[in-house]
């Protein structure tokens, strides 16, 4: 197990990963001096998202899912992730983008047959529900919102899955499933929220079937150049602001996660950049708050979907200073011998 130590918000990370998180800076309960540079954006959401130390990342994450998720649902469906929009395409709507990225992901690890998948940080439900129809195959979701394990049961029932699906809250990083239980291990956009990214690629290897395949698509941060130990501390800001509105632990770049595949025994290990692709997904969320059934929703919504709304300009800035990067790795665990 690796050596691990708290991130300077208070999570746990582990010390080898994490690229944000000097030790020496950590301080217990205390707050860094925020050093961002001053914008319009970034001034009206330090004072919000500076209030306090989220106390309890698990607990914050279920809560911050039970009370956004029906929201997201009725303004843009059963997906909740980017939508993939390459260069030159012609235009498509963002349902369209989102099925886009799960078929490119699958793309990339060259799946063609599912039996048995998990869907791990499953949300709502509709990577499930799309893998089952497409492939016809069995999926476990698991998420820490008990409303959206209860949606996701709820849509699949309603939908005739039956009993080829289910939804359950449990945590990626202790999984309640037998090792070896899965030919397709699935984390789309769940990856970002787990603060033990080690742990997490290993309960990922743990439960793959010998042969199958594990798929991970999610937020990084930039690789470091060489001679780099740590992300510039303007940039570690701009992330503190972000984690703290999604609940977001320490992050870590795409070569981190290359390497905890590796040291996983994964094979045929594959990466792809696609913070092009995902770039017209934060502004067409944007767009839709910017509604007025958004707007009336985030305010039944609650603070705390409020404040993730709020927080959705430094995302699409992250992402336009090269901090943020969209990733996706894939690795396949050997056949048994026979
Ligand atoms: C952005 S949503 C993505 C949902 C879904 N994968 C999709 O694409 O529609 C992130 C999901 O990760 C889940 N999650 C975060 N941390 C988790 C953890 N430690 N264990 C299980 N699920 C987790 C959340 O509950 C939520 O369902």
């Amino acid at each position: 197990m690796s050596p691990q130590v708290l991130c300077r918000r208070g999570f746990l990370v582990s010390e080898r990963y994490s690229t944000r998180c000097n030790p020496m800076m950590v301080g217990r309960g205390k707050r860094p001096a925020v050093m961002v540079r001053a914008g319009v954006v970034e001034s009206l959401i330090k004072p919000i998202t500076t209030l306090g130390k989220v106390a309890d990342l698990k607990s914050g994450i279920a809560t911050f899912y039970d009370e956004s998720s029906e929201l997201w649902e009725k303004m843009w469906g059963e997906h909740m992730h980017h939508g993939y929009y390459p260069k030159g395409a012609p235009p498509k709507g963002n349902q369209q983008a989102q099925i886009d990225m799960i078929e490119e992901s699958l793309k990339v690890a060259g799946v063609t047959a599912v039996r048995n998948m998990v869907d791990v940080g499953c949300g709502i439900g509709g990577s499930s529900r799309y893998l089952s129809r497409k492939f016809g195959c069995r999926s476990s979701g698991i998420t820490l919102s008990p409303k959206q394990a209860a949606r996701a049961t709820a849509i699949s029932q309603a939908e005739g899955f039956g009993d080829k699906l289910s939804f359950q809250v449990a945590d990626a990083l202790a999984q309640p499933f037998e090792s070896a239980s899965f030919d397709l291990v699935w984390s789309m956009e769940s990856g970002e929220h787990m603060p033990d990214k080690r742990r997490f690629v290993s309960e990922l290897a743990r439960v793959c079937a010998p042969g199958g395949v594990v798929i991970v698509v999610t937020w990084c941060h930039r690789v470091l150049a060489p001679g780099e130990v740590a992300l510039r501390s303007e940039e570690e800001a701009l992330l503190d602001r972000i984690c703290e509105a999604y609940y977001l632990p320490a992050w870590c770049s795409v070569a981190d996660y290359q390497q905890l595949f590796e040291d996983n025994g994964l094979v045929d290990i594959q990466t792809r950049d696609w913070s092009e692709e995902v770039s017209p997904f934060w502004g067409a969320v944007i767009a839709t708050a910017l509604t007025s059934e958004g707007v009336v929703g985030l305010l039944r919504a609650g603070w705390t979907t409020i404040k993730g709304a709020l927080v959705m300009p430094l995302m699409a800035e992250g992402f336009r200073r090269g901090l943020i990067k969209f990733n996706v790795i894939t690795g396949r665990k050997p056949a048994a011998p026979s």
